[in-house]
């Protein structure tokens, strides 16, 4: 799977918009429910209203879909060394993201790493708290 969501990345990273970063990133994810969606990064004049990649897939899935768990992801730049997902991503992660969900980083040539969510956000603010 992680193949077909490297591609689908791969893909939606040629519509970054990205004219003061000028840096393109996709992603890609699964759902539990099977389907996949892709996203890139929105950049914004503001600079504060710029949304990454990942968000922009996960936003999308769940708005098509509602809450679903995500069992995989997939985020692509062309930096020589891959980029891991930032702090708002993870953050946004931990909402539908399970510990085991794997996150795959990587560049044009291949994914490079491979995380358990669980270690890129341990410990981590889960709508499980607002219910105790
Ligand atoms: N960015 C992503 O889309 N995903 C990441 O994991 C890291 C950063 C975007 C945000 C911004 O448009 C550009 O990359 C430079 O930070």
């Amino acid at each position: 799977m992680k193949q077909e969501l490297f591609k689908m990345a791969v893909a939606a990273r040629e519509k970054a918009h990205v004219p003061y970063s000028k840096h393109q990133v996709g992603s890609a994810i699964l759902l539990e429910n099977g389907k996949s969606y892709s996203g890139s990064n929105i950049e914004n004049a503001s600079y504060g209203g710029t949304v990454c990649a990942e968000r922009v897939a996960i936003w999308k899935a769940i708005s098509e879909h509602g809450a679903q768990t995500v069992k995989e992801v997939v985020v692509v730049t062309d930096a020589p060394e891959a980029w891991p997902p930032c702090g708002m991503c993870r953050q946004v992660m931990a909402e539908f993201c399970a510990k085991d969900t794997l996150v795959h980083t990587a560049n044009l040539k291949g994914i490079q790493k491979t995380y358990k969510f669980s270690d890129l956000l341990p410990d981590s603010f889960t709508p499980d708290f607002l219910s105790k």
